[in-house]
């Protein structure tokens, strides 16, 4: 068994200790070039000189570990004990700021630093995070934190830390799944056959037990654009007719990683495939264990087919949804990322895209971790 195989199946405190200096990945060298200059979220750096990159331990490694098929375990949401709480926003109380980004979906908080939260704390985090859809934390020390911390401490205490089949990560945090952008050509794929780099997902929904609350912080991004776009698939379900959403509560989707593990092995995005793609069949609409909310379950990047219809009528059904989450402005946030910030989504009511509208040759670097915790598999709690 691999020390990666490790990772996976034993207790979080095995997680790989950052080596004092770690040794840069081969693919690094591919993917920074010496005219390329950024802003590292308040520090200066020059991408070129690979030296002089604060976040270098970070950045992405493709090796060909193979880990095995993952397996079932039991999820309790730690937002349920907030449920609990007198008053479950009490971690809440430091913040100079709490506003919405929409009157139902989105939250943008200042003044508080997450990584001091306590038990309680996190729970009632995980609860507003559930009831919000999305929220930012501005100003947070994340970037600084030891991946040990991120990982052991923080992303542990939501869920069993999901490793990504295919993306890049850190050399030794295979955990850490990065976003990751610059002038190499193997990461600037969108525009080839497509008008918009826009991809409403969901993360991994082709897990038995995809993700519940995710964290992703950057590292280094554009001066400006980058942005992330959230749709509430709570919102983009309450829109529908009562009998079309009775009928949708009747059919369950295919979701398939099949595709993505096709597309890195034709040597796209470091043409790594380090777990055999699973597919695994979900309600189309779900229910949240914190919150009971009822949410649309289905997104165009994993959702292949409505089990039981003809392929006309799952299509069919399909694209009037993935038509009407992305089109629905008025269900939308379009977040802006400021240095430091930390955002925290629920991937079980919430679909988003990053938006690719700038050019990391003239506009610089876009280098982030999202931390993603699998959740229970999805159930629909029926009327
Ligand atoms: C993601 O798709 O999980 C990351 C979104 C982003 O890069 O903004």
């Amino acid at each position: 068994m691999s020390t990666v195989t490790q990772t996976i199946t034993e207790p979080l405190r095995t997680l790989h200790l950052r080596p004092e200096s770690p040794e840069k990945p081969a693919e690094q060298a591919q993917q920074s070039t010496a005219a390329e200059t950024s802003k590292t979220n308040g520090t200066a750096s020059t991408n070129g000189d690979k030296d002089a990159y604060k976040y270098e331990w970070a950045l992405p490694s493709f090796n060909n570990d193979q880990y095995p098929p993952l397996t079932p375990f039991e999820h309790t949401d730690p937002g349920l004990e907030a449920l609990k709480h007198e008053n479950p926003r009490e971690f809440l109380a430091g913040a100079t700021e709490v506003s919405s980004l929409s009157p139902r979906f989105g939250s943008d908080v200042s003044g508080i630093q997450l990584h001091t939260l306590d038990t309680r704390g996190r729970q009632q985090l995980a609860r507003f995070v559930a009831e919000r859809g999305v929220v930012v934390f501005r100003d947070q020390d994340f970037i600084d934190q030891p991946p040990e911390w991120l990982l052991n401490d923080w992303g542990s205490f939501f869920g069993r830390l999901h490793i990504h089949p295919t993306s890049g990560h850190p050399k030794d945090y295979p955990e850490i799944h990065l976003v990751y952008r610059d002038m190499s050509k193997s990461f600037n794929y969108e525009f080839n056959d497509r008008f918009t780099s826009s991809v409403w997902h969901s993360d991994v929904t082709y897990e038995e037990q995809p993700p519940g609350l995710t964290t992703l912080f950057l590292f280094d991004s554009p001066e400006s654009g980058g942005d992330t776009a959230y749709v509430s698939q709570v919102e983009a379900y309450n829109r529908l007719s009562p009998s079309f959403r009775a009928y949708l509560e009747t059919l369950s989707v295919i979701h398939s990683g099949v595709e993505q593990a096709n597309f890195s092995r034709a040597g796209n995005r470091g043409g790594t495939v380090r777990r055999e793609p699973v597919e695994n069949v979900h309600p189309l609409v779900r229910t949240h264990p914190v919150t009971g909310q009822k949410a649309l379950f289905v997104n165009k990047q994993f959702s292949r087919r409505i089990v039981g219809l003809k392929q006309e009528e799952s299509d069919a059904i399909l694209n009037l949804l993935y038509d009407h989450q992305a089109k629905g402005v008025d269900f939308q946030v379009r977040l802006k990322w400021t240095p430091r910030a930390v955002v925290l989504w629920d991937n079980r009511t919430t679909a988003h895209s990053a938006i690719v509208d700038f050019d990391s040759a003239q506009d610089g670097r876009r280098h982030g971790a999202r931390i993603t915790p699998q959740a229970e598999r999805p159930f629909l709690k029926k009327d």
